[in-house]
Order: structure tokens, then C-alpha cells, then sequence
């Protein structure tokens, strides 16, 4: 019998990274793990507290023994802080801005990797996403997989998002602050955002998102297959 598969998906906001992950575990029939709502229940729960902000002790202190939960279902995952569904808070601006902050604490990291370890690592196959899942979290994952698009395209993709939901059209500053987050997530001393040396690094800026499901399912059903009969080998050498 096969054994849970275990898949890491990182890379930059913009790459359609969440949609994909989702898409990849449905089509699996896999658990998701959405490890970025992890970092923003956290950050939540600081904000209410009224943490300051560039304070890493003071936010460690008061994250320390937050209570929090998230969905393993792709098709409806939600996120709580202790029994309250926090789903839609987590999303909005005042925790996007903050999360950086947050995110950059080593004590946060700490706590949160210990945690996303265990959740991982259950009998189910499971999709795991994230900045430093193949690099940190979960070294030894089957299948490790690198989002990428250049930083136009993620800037128009989150342009058009912005302009969707009624903000300005303003494709500039999105891409100066698409650069800038880049520089920021890439340079930074606690678990930079990189590929792992042996994750599948795939650019989706000429892809739909279809197209990039479809293609990570197969590589996936492929390197199960080859774990299969290596198995089934090793078996036959013992006997
Ligand atoms: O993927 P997202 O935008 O929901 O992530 C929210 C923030 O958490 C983002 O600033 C990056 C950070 N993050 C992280 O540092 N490590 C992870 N494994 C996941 C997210």
C-alpha cells in the first residue's frame, strides 16, 4: 500500500499560489494546509492585543499560547482563533499590512513550524503551502514545488484583483511594492524565501491556472508511481 504523499508548495504572493495549491489537493483528493493563515491568525490575535509592532519580544509574549485552528478542507478551509471563525478578518488590510512584522519573529516561526509539522504529518496525502515549506518545514516532502512569474505579472494580476474589488488602478505602485516585497521576503535573515535545490521550479506567467494544476497533478501521479516501484523493489530485494 502507498504511504500519505506529502507536497510542498512555495513561492511569492501573485503567482497564484493559493488557487493552485487548492486545485492541486482537490484533484488529489488530498488535505490542504494553508500555512500563510496560519501566520495571520497569529498576527491578528497581536493586533487585538494591541502589540507593538516593532516590538519581536512583545509580539512573541503575547502570541506565545494563542489558540489556533485551521481547516484541512481545500474546497472550504477556514481559520480560527480559539472558537471564533476569523476566515474573512485574516484577509483584510489591517492584517496584511502587519503580517511581515509578525511573520519575521523568530519565536513565531518557531511555535508555527512545530505546529504545521505536526498537522503535516498525519496518514492522509497532503498539500502543504507556503514561503519555506520545502526548505524548512518539510525537507524530506515528496514533491516540492516552486511557484514562480516575472514581478510584472504578478503586479497586473494584482492590479486587476485591486481594480476588481474597487480600488485604484495604479499599476506602478503595485509593481514598486511587488519589487520591494521581493527584495524584502527574499533578503531576510529568518527563512528567506528560495527554492529549495530540489524543488520543481515552475513559472506560471504564460500559464492559467488550469494549465498549472493539470501539470503539477501529473508530476505529482508521476513521482508517486516511481515511489511505488521503488517500494516494490526494495520489497522484492529483501525477500
Ligand atoms: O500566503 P499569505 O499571503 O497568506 O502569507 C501571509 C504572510 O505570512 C506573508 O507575509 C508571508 C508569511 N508566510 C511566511 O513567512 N511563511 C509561510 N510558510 C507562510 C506565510
Amino acid at each position: 500500500m502507498s504511504r500519505a504523499l506529502v507536497i510542498a508548495i512555495d513561492g511569492p504572493a501573485g503567482t497564484g499560489k493559493s488557487t493552485v495549491a487548492r486545485g492541486l489537493a482537490t484533484a488529489l483528493g488530498a488535505s490542504y494546509l494553508d500555512t500563510g493563515a496560519m501566520y495571520r491568525i497569529v498576527t491578528l490575535a497581536a493586533l487585538r492585543r494591541g502589540v507593538d509592532l516593532t516590538d519581536a519580544e512583545a509580539i512573541a509574549g503575547a502570541v506565545a499560547d494563542v489558540e489556533l485552528a485551521v481547516g484541512h478542507d481545500p474546497g472550504e478551509d477556514r481559520s480560527f482563533l480559539a472558537e471564533e471563525d476569523v476566515s474573512t478578518e485574516i484577509r483584510g488590510d489591517a492584517v496584511t499590512k502587519a503580517v511581515s512584522a509578525v511573520s519575521a519573529v523568530p519565536a513565531v516561526r518557531t511555535r508555527l513550524v512545530e505546529l504545521q509539522r505536526a498537522l503535516a504529518g498525519g496518514t492522509d496525502d497532503v498539500v502543504v503551502e507556503g514561503r519555506d515549506i520545502g526548505t524548512v518545514v518539510l525537507p524530506d516532502a515528496d514533491v516540492k514545488i516552486f511557484l514562480t512569474a516575472s514581478a510584472e505579472e504578478r503586479a497586473r494580476r494584482r492590479n486587476d484583483q485591486n481594480v476588481a474589488s474597487g480600488l485604484p488602478d495604479d499599476y506602478d505602485a503595485v509593481l514598486a511594492d511587488v519589487k520591494r516585497r521581493d527584495h524584502l521576503d527574499s533578503t531576510r535573515p529568518v527563512s528567506p524565501l528560495r527554492a529549495a535545490d530540489d524543488a520543481a521550479v515552475v513559472d506560471t506567467s504564460d500559464m492559467t491556472q488550469s494549465e498549472v494544476i493539470a501539470f503539477l497533478t501529473d508530476l505529482v501521479e508521476r513521482t508517486a508511481q516511481m515511489g511505488d516501484e521503488r517500494a516494490r523493489e526494495e520489497q522484492r530485494a529483501e525477500r
